[in-house]
């Protein structure tokens, strides 16, 4: 099948590359020509762990191309994607559809023969609608059908999630186009991947709910996790002790300092604002969205408390900064919230990531950002763990002990281990645990 995928984001590079890997031809469209160029020249924009190694053996198999006009991609396609960013609208907290109905206009403009489009971005429920009148109007012959095919996967663990989801859900009402979609995930068919056909506005809703349902996840056991410090508990063996009942799960139960990411926030705020607007509020969901917020402040309170009340002239080492492990996205990470509240209680700030540091040096000021860990936590009062990064997981902590000043650990992820720690002679203060 031919696939023309436009915006070559997270989401369009990732499901384009795979599609592409599935045998699809798929062309990537994207209106920035400097990522156009970089791809074309063999880089990968983002970075997305196996990204690159899919990107290259797709091209050079020639199933993968990239252009900035959509013109001739379209045409010759029978899938069309939208794969643009949705973000939260300035004002009023909705999702901004402006660049998909952009992208629903171009297409329509230049379709050929029958093409399904397909909104692949996470859109309100009744979008689809929209989309299929804006392509009317832009052109009134044309032979389509919107269908809506909502994306699962996880920044990070991207061609895994998208490769093997637990589930993929299309939302369609046209015969011709459910056939389409099945071609197209034909080898997901095979592995035995369940795929959901609904109505298109179900389709729609299912994205947020689930979106919602995994931040309601994470928030309840935030909470549970300062409940376990009031009164002496564990937060990880709770999670392990309720997780392990099926109905609940042990995933999405790791306590910190509050989810981030381009994904959470916007489309909580987006779910809420939709539901008021229904009539029909999500209350669990506005409280979730609430509390979260109020925790990321706070993580910078626990910082100084730990630090015996005051950071004014201390040195601060900060690990990870990035939303989560194994992305450079810096979208909605604690760290944003965290760092400038220390700065502004006068402390100094040393911050290492080992893939984010090109994004963040964009939005801080006055930190200085080290190569590696053990340069950065040279001469620190108090080092903070924000994201879990895998190779902070089992740093040398007789090294690190040896070059700070202080010996305060924060441990905003639970990575180590109160008593391998204080044995190490830091005082530790980790997430929903004793010490
Ligand atoms: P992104 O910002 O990384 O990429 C969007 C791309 O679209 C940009 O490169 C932009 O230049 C391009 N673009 C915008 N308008 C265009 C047009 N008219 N023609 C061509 N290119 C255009 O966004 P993203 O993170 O990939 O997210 C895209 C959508 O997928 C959003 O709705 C998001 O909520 C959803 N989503 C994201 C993730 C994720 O992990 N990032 C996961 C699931 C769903
Ligand atoms: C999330 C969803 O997991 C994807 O299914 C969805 O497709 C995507 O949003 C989207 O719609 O964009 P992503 O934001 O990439 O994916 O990353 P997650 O692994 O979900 O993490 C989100 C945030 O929650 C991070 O800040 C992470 O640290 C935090 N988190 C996650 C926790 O604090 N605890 C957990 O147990 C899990």
């Amino acid at each position: 099948m031919r696939v023309a995928m436009i915006g070559t984001g997270y989401v369009g590079l990732v499901s384009g590359a795979c599609f592409a890997d599935f045998g699809h031809h798929v062309t990537c469209i994207d209106k920035n020509q400097e990522k156009i160029d970089m791809l074309r020249a063999g880089g990968v924009p983002i970075y997305e762990p196996g990204l690159d190694l899919l990107v290259d053996r797709n091209m050079r198999e020639g199933r993968l191309d990239f252009a900035t006009d959509l013109t001739e991609a379209v045409r010759a396609a029978d899938v069309v994607f939208i794969a643009v960013g949705t973000p939260s609208r300035r004002g009023d907290g909705h999702a901004d559809l402006s660049y998909v109905y952009a992208a629903a206009e171009e297409i329509a403009k230049v379709m050929d023969g029958f093409t399904v489009v397909v909104t692949k971005s996470t859109v309100p429920v009744g979008t689809g609608d929209e989309v299929e009148a804006v392509i009317r109007k832009a052109n009134p012959d044309a032979e389509f059908a919107v269908v809506s095919n909502p994306e699962f996967l996880r920044e990070g663990a991207a061609i895994e999630d998208f490769k093997r989801p637990d589930r993929v859900v299309v939302g369609v009402e046209d015969d011709r186009a459910r056939e389409v979609m099945r071609e197209l995930y034909r080898p997901l068919f095979l592995n035995e991947t369940p795929i959901l056909f609904t109505e298109r506005r179900t389709s729609e809703l299912i994205k947020y709910a689930a979106n919602a349902f995994l931040a309601m996840k994470i928030t309840f056991i935030n909470e549970i996790s300062d409940l376990c410090e009031a009164l002496g508990a564990d937060v990880q063996q709770v999670a392990r002790g309720i997780g392990l009942d099926n109905r609940i799960g042990k995933k999405f139960l790791h306590a910190g300092p509050g989810y981030g990411g381009s994904c959470f926030p916007k489309d909580t705020v987006a779910l809420s604002r939709t539901a008021q607007e229904a009539g029909s509020p999500v209350r669990l969901v506005e409280t979730t969205i609430d509390i979260n917020d109020k925790r990321k402040a706070a993580m910078a309170e626990r910082i100084v408390k730990a630090c015996g009340g005051s950071v004014d002239g201390k040195s601060i080492a900060v690990l990870g900064l990035t939303f989560k492990p194994n992305t450079d996205d810096m979208r909605e990470a604690p760290s944003l919230d965290i760092i400038p509240a220390l700065q502004k209680q006068g402390a100094t700030i040393s911050a290492y990531d080992p893939a984010g540091t090109v994004e963040a040096e964009k939005h801080f000021t006055d930190v200085k950002f080290a190569s590696g860990p053990y340069l950065c936590v040279e001469g620190a009062d108090a080092l903070v763990f924000i994201t879990e990064w895998n190779e902070f997981r089992a740093l040398d902590l007789d090294r690190v002990h040896d070059l700070m000043r202080g010996n305060v650990v924060v441990d905003l992820r639970n990575i180590y281990d109160t008593r391998q720690m204080t044995e190490s002679g830091f005082v530790y203060t980790s997430v929903g645990r004793a010490g």
